[in-house]
């Protein structure tokens, strides 16, 4: 498809000239604190990442900024739009790819697109020649007749992915776009997304992988039981929160018991992962490991700091663990 048709990027924008301008928002189910009064902005075709683990909010925040579920209360304005008065109009401006796809399985790929695109408003011809225009785009034009069950895991997730585009939005958000695939197909849609991202669409992702996150956000934030923590660019929030160098120990073992008891013993703090101990110094500098020289069964090396361990620092958690 060609830039000038379908991914224009002069679009609405927020009195402040951002596209997505959050303020104290906060979302209750019963008792639970989904969304607990979160601030954040997005500007214009910036990638903005929400980091967290499992019921961190991540999902209700989007659903919020989408306007498929009422908030409890704070402010909430989409290019211009204010949400919470008028969840209809962000509909029709935003696209969404949900946690869990949604595609109809009965229909084929070229009707999903055709119906969600018809549904949206599009004219049956205008429906029809954007289909064929997003097929294009994602390399999908060879499955066009298949049904949807047929189609492997990287393969729904690029159409629903897809069926977002049909509307050709200025803003996306996207829920885990890639968790469960396969590094190939997961590499697929970070191409995808990252054409998205330089043809200037706005997108809000949220992730379990700190890689995606590291390749696709301008910016991102962590959050954790309906907070966000801090937030960043990759770059600031490394620099803040992860030790500059990290040691990784491969101990086979029958050489743990002996390791471990060597980093105690000098109170150096350590992670063990199955049989891959990280170990960070002090003041996150190179932690000193001369003893473990030689020890047999232990190989050493050293990474630097990333935002796995961004993640562990401000959430205690890790971050694959979800
Ligand atoms: N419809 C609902 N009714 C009641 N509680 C809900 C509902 N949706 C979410 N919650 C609760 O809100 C909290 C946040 O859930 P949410 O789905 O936003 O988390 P998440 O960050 O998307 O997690 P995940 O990484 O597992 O997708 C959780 O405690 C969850 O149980
Ligand atoms: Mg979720």
């Amino acid at each position: 498809m060609t830039e000038d048709q379908h991914l224009e990027t002069d679009f609405a924008r927020n009195a402040n000239g951002t596209v997505i301008e959050v303020e104290n928002l906060h979302k209750d189910y019963g008792d639970i604190a989904a969304v607990d009064g979160i601030t954040f902005s997005v500007n214009p075709g910036e990638t903005y990442g929400l980091l967290g683990p499992n019921g961190a909010g991540k999902t209700t925040t989007m659903r919020l900024l989408s306007g498929l579920s009422p908030a409890t209360s704070g402010s909430i304005a989409v290019a211009g739009i204010d949400v919470i008065k008028d969840n209809r109009a962000v509909r029709e401006l935003m696209g969404v790819v949900t946690q869990h796809d949604g595609l109809d399985g009965g229909l084929t790929v070229f009707q999903n697109l055709f119906l969600y695109g018809f549904l949206a408003g599009l004219s049956r011809a205008r429906a029809k020649e954007r289909a064929h225009e997003v097929l294009e785009f994602f390399s999908l034009r060879d499955r066009s007749k298949a049904n949807v069950y047929e189609l492997s895991g990287g393969m729904k997730r690029r159409l629903a992915i897809a069926r977002s585009m049909m509307t050709s939005p200025k803003v996306i958000v996207m829920d885990e776009p890639t968790t469960g695939l396969d590094p190939q197909s997961r590499n697929r849609v970070w191409e995808e997304m990252a054409v998205l991202k330089d043809s200037g669409v706005t997108i809000l992702l949220s992730t379990h992988y700190m890689e995606e996150a590291t390749i696709l956000c301008d910016r991102l934030s962590i959050m954790d039981h309906g907070k966000i923590l801090d937030e960043g660019t990759p770059d600031q929030m490394i620099e803040r929160h992860a030790p500059k160098e990290v040691a990784q120990l491969r101990v086979v073992p029958a050489a743990l018991r002996s390791v471990r008891e060597y980093l105690t013993g000098r109170n150096i703090s350590y992670r063990e992962v199955g049989a891959l101990v990280s170990v960070t110094g002090a003041n996150g500098d190179r932690p000193d490991l001369s003893g473990l020289e030689g020890v047999e069964g232990v190989r050493t090396s050293y990474r630097a700091g990333n935002l796995e361990d961004v993640f562990l620092a401000i959430t205690g958690r890790e971050l694959r663990d979800g």
